[in-house]
């Protein structure tokens, strides 16, 4: 469902440093950790190669990658538009820390474009004015990983309420393989496709 809430001017900065404690834990520490340790089981699932490039679209504070980087050992880089995040999560990551990009996903045409393994973005799509075109700037074949949320919020462009239309919505550029509700913060659906 679009909200048509005004997300581009949503000051994730200030959300960062209204939450620091919980946004600046190690990976375990998170209320998002259950959820993160399902998506690498899910990655785990398809079989992954030595070394997987792997961009991560809205990568926060750099909990997630953390946990990526000590399960895959992969080619990674993070992305986000907040500087507080990307400040805290080459904190986080200290051997890691040229991994981390700061800027709007939408602003990073060589990014975008390469080829990577996988593309994973957790809680991060909803808050792009247009994700489909987003997704549709990435090679074709490119396994993205992704959650979505079921609830509306002011930095929220859109939620989804059932399964159905998740995947009507996201099959419009992806061939959806995986849906599952998982019951983390107020409620997400975690995917899994590849673009056409
Ligand atoms: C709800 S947080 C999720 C962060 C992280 N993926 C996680 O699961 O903890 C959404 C993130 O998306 C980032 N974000 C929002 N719009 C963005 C954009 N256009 N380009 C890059 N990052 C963006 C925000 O700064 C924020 O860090």
């Amino acid at each position: 469902m679009e909200t048509g809430l005004p997300v581009e001017q949503f000051d994730y900065d200030d959300e960062y440093l209204r939450n620091e404690g919980r946004r600046r834990a190690d990976c375990e520490r998170s209320n998002y950790f259950p959820l993160w340790k399902q998506l690498v089981n899910l990655i785990r699932s398809v079989g992954v190669p030595e070394r997987p490039d792997v961009l991560e679209i809205g990568c926060g504070s750099g909990q997630l990658a953390q946990l990526l980087l000590r399960e895959f050992d992969p080619e990674y880089v993070g992305v986000d538009r907040s500087s507080v995040a990307i400040r805290w999560a080459k904190e986080l990551n200290p051997g890691d820390a040229d991994r981390f990009v700061l800027g709007r996903v939408e602003d990073q045409k060589a990014l975008l474009g390469r080829s990577w393994w996988a593309v994973i973005a957790m809680e991060a799509l909803e808050h792009l004015v247009d994700d489909l075109s987003v997704l549709a700037r990435l090679r074709r074949g490119t396994r993205v990983f992704f959650s979505v949320p079921t609830f509306t919020h002011p930095s929220h462009a859109r939620y989804f309420t059932s399964e159905v239309e998740t995947r009507e919505y996201y099959e419009r550029k992806l061939s959806i393989r995986y849906i599952e509700p998982v019951a983390v913060g107020r409620g997400l659906w975690l995917c899994a496709g590849a673009t056409q």
